[in-house]
């Protein structure tokens, strides 16, 4: 695995590649990898003759000074992680490769990232939008892959790929969960040993709730008793527990159509997200 730190370098090599038919997947991150991430990188192999993997600490999708300070930085363990999978590349950008001096551009897609992740972190899919769409540019890709661990996110690119009509194929892969249920997320190492024993009822209270609204219990009946189980569980402020449409994301009251259930909910200083689909019985 080659790691690539300038966008000129990596130009040169993919110019290469294409002297050839090639297909190239790309898998972007944040870095601190684990197998959720190294579940797209397998998906990548699977779909693509090239694999590149991006790492790149997007400081323009970070609300506030702190918890981009506190995001782990752990490149070459990621890279070690990476070997078993034959992966092509690690572009690891320098920051004036994504932001040049003068950057003054923003991708800001509406509808789908309005509410639940785009009402408590404004700006937040602005960030993610405008790196998203450059890091598929410079990687010329012909598919990314992205986690349904954040679905919002994964809809947000899809939309921006169509409107900017950018040829890169987006494929969503399903979460990869802990043996205990928890959505993996870099940021399950911040939790303490208590936290991190409570923490998997996250995704329990989501999958018997989406179950019971499957069965045609009442939506809001349904909401309110899973808020009533989480704050007496110890866990802290929920930024929201919403049911939406899928793929739309529009709010919805009952799952008379496909549908998901979203929550992010604060639990020992950390915030966790997660989703389920919900099945109509
Ligand atoms: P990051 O949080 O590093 O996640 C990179 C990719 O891994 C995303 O597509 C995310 O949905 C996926 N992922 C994370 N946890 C997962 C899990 N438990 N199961 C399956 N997939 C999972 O998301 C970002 O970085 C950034 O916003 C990025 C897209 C790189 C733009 O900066």
């Amino acid at each position: 695995m080659k790691i690539i730190r300038r966008k000129s370098e990596l130009r040169a090599l993919i110019r290469e590649w294409r002297q050839t038919a090639t297909t190239i997947g790309v898998v972007p991150t944040m870095g601190a990898l684990h197998a959720g991430h190294l579940s797209l990188v397998e998906a990548a192999k699977a779909r693509a003759d090239r694999v590149i993997v991006t790492l790149f600490v997007n400081p323009r999708q970070f609300n506030n000074a702190e918890d981009l300070a506190k995001y782990p930085r752990t490149e070459e363990s990621d890279a070690r992680k990476l070997a078993p999978f034959a992966v092509d590349v690690l572009y690891v950008p320098e920051p004036e490769d994504i932001y040049p001096d003068g950057f003054a551009t923003s991708i800001s897609v509406t509808g789908v990232s309005e509410g639940l992740c785009g009402a408590t972190r404004p700006g937040h899919f602005d960030g993610v939008a405008t790196v998203v769409t450059k890091l598929l540019l410079q990687t010329d890709a012909d598919l990314a892959l992205f986690g349904e661990k954040d679905f919002q996110q994964l809809q947000v690119v899809r939309r921006l790929a169509t409107d900017l009509d950018l040829k890169t194929e987006i494929v969503g892969c399903p979460t990869v969960r802990e043996a205990d249920g928890l959505a993996m997320s870099s940021r399950n190492l911040r939790l303490n040993t208590e936290a991190r024993e409570t923490a998997p009822m996250v995704g329990q209270v989501l999958e018997s709730t989406a179950r019971i609204i499957g069965r045609g219990v009442d939506v809001a009946q349904a909401l309110s008793t899973a808020r009533a189980a989480l704050a007496s569980s110890g866990f802290g402020e929920i930024d929201y527990l919403e049911l939406r449409g899928d793929p739309d994301l529009m709010p919805v009251t009952t799952a008379d159509r496909p549908a998901r259930l979203f929550i992010a909910v604060w639990l020992d200083g950390v915030r966790l997200i997660d989703n389920v689909p919900v099945k109509a019985a």
